[in-house]
């Protein structure tokens, strides 16, 4: 029988790593191909070609990405092949042979002055380089494929890799006491719930509900870093003192946008993708953790 192939990067990574833990996948009408840079190294867009030589997929999805947004400050031209001239290279590939390219990007493309969530067609202008150059990958995403889907997303966390919910809780069984920022706004987003957003959308495409462009997906509800800290250190029944402090005591190599939350009305419209409310996702992780 007939299976699109969908191709997915960043397997290691939180978000591919969930994509692959989907029970849905066992018994599914896809077939998927996972990978890394043995498969596809995204510091090489010269590179990327001839693995499209090799695969047609009718469906990429690119998890893959510079994270690091610190250290992508200073190692900005890796950041940019990466997060930039990969994804361009990638969707001119896709382009060629009729496959859509679904590929992930940030909040941290705004510059967070906003009071109201962000609208998925509302002006970027990123405060760091990690969101700059997230900012021309989805630029060239779109310029060079017309059957692009740019997911922004926010403050992801899975039970896989690194993260805050698990570097909390790391810090909070070592320390008595910790200092979190508590004037950056936004929302968290499972990486679990994300991966079930994206598969939905490619069910949603391959049934012919066919929709291009910006789109925006993280849990609902908007916190602070300090009031996740909290909610991380009461679900897990921990002691440590948690303290606000303001993001002037945390300087930090990368500016971060102080209000971040995305306005998500398109992809349930649009996908029929449902919203979770991000303490339900929080404690499902902290359970799996356990
Ligand atoms: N994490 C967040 O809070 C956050 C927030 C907003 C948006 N996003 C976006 O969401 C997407 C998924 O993020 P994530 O949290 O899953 O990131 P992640 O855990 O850091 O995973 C990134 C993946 O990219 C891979 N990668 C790095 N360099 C590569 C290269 N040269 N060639 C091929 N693959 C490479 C990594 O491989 P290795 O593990 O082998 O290095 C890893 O599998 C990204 O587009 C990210 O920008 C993330």
């Amino acid at each position: 029988m007939y299976k699109p192939l969908v191709v997915v990067t960043g397997k290691n990574g939180q978000l591919g790593w969930e994509i692959a833990q989907l029970k849905v996948l066992n018994n599914f009408q896809f077939d998927f191909l996972f990978i890394d840079k043995e498969e596809m190294d995204l510091s090489n867009p010269a590179s990327i070609p001839a693995f499209f030589k090799q695969n047609k997929p009718q469906y990429f999805i690119n998890c893959g990405a510079y994270t690091l947004v610190d250290k992508a400050e200073t190692e900005q031209d890796l950041t940019r092949a990466i997060n930039a001239t990969s994804v361009g290279v990638i969707a001119a590939e896709c382009a060629k042979i009729d496959c859509t390219l679904i590929t992930i990007s940030t909040d941290y493309v705004f510059d967070g002055n906003g009071t109201s969530p962000y609208l998925p067609n509302q002006a970027t202008d990123p405060l760091n380089f990690y969101g700059q150059t997230k900012c021309e990958g989805e630029k060239l995403a779109v310029e060079n494929n017309p059957k692009t889907i740019v997911v922004r997303t926010s403050w992801v966390y899975s039970v896989h890799a690194n993260n805050f919910v698990k570097t909390m809780l790391r810090l909070m069984k070592d320390r008595d006491e910790l200092k979190i920022v508590a004037d950056q706004v936004g929302s968290p987003t499972y990486a679990a719930d994300l991966a079930e957003a994206l598969i939905k959308i490619v069910e949603q495409l391959e049934g012919g509900n066919i929709h291009y462009g910006i789109y925006h997906y993280s849990n609902s509800g908007v916190i602070s870093w300090f009031d996740f800290a909290e909610a991380i250190k009461k679900m897990a029944g921990l002691t440590c003192n948690v303290l606000p402090i303001p993001t002037t005591d945390f300087p930090t190599p990368a500016k971060r946008p102080a209000y971040s939350v995305l306005d998500k009305e398109s992809i349930v419209a649009d996908f029929g993708v449902k919203l979770i409310d991000w303490k339900s996702s929080l404690r499902k992780c902290i359970h799996d953790l356990k």
